[in-house]
């Protein structure tokens, strides 16, 4: 089956597809179509904004869609960038700055900065609407490290690494991050529709 993935975002574009590989679904991202649709994510929940991106990518495609709305939580900012991750520190930032926000605001409060990811992810075909959640526990650091992967993963140790998901390569990070998990359970539902 052909599957349209709704993001933009090249790494998790890849993230996805390794993670789909020697299935029987072939993973088309938006920009594999060429096409640079902008959704707007009016939803205030990860789950509220995965279903508004699906459903407009099948709204104009027609065409079975995956999406996946995800963001990191950090206790001590009260679950803050939540579902503002993308775009943290302004519209139109970049990684860095985000990156550079969360670690300023850290700054006066004591170690270990807790956080998490979160992966919502969701299937949407016009008539199955299939919903799982991924979750990566782990700390903030202040230095970030690795050029691997995108978004927070320089400064983000998971549990049990000295590593964060910047240093680690894609075959390790899809064998523990919070994308991995939400869609290995989607996949594995997909398989039973
Ligand atoms: P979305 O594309 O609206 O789901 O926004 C996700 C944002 O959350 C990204 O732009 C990153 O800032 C952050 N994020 C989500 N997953 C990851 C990850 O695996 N590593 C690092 N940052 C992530």
């Amino acid at each position: 089956m052909k599957i349209i993935f709704a993001t933009q975002n090249k790494g998790k574009a890849k993230e996805v597809k390794a993670i789909f590989a020697n299935s029987p679904f072939k993973i088309i991202s938006l920009y594999g179509l060429g096409n640079e649709i902008e959704i707007e994510e009016t939803g205030s929940t990860f789950q509220e904004n995965s279903f508004i991106k699906a459903k407009a990518i099948f709204d104009i495609y027609k065409e079975p869609v995956i999406a996946d709305d995800s963001g990191l939580e950090i206790e001590q900012l009260d679950g803050r960038p939540g579902v503002y991750s993308a775009r943290y520190a302004g519209e139109n930032c970049t990684f860095d700055d985000n990156n550079l926000k969360v670690i300023e605001e850290l700054k006066k409060f004591p170690e270990p900065h807790r956080a998490k990811f979160i992966s919502y992810a969701v299937f949407y075909d016009g008539k199955n609407r299939i919903e799982t959640i991924g979750e990566l526990h782990g700390q903030i650091i202040k230095e970030p490290r690795g050029t691997n992967g995108f978004g927070y993963d320089p400064i983000f140790i998971p549990d049990g690494f000295d590593s964060t998901l910047a240093e680690l390569s894609l075959e390790e990070k899809n064998k523990i991050s919070h994308r991995a998990k939400s869609f290995q359970k989607l996949k594995e539902a997909l398989a039973r529709i």
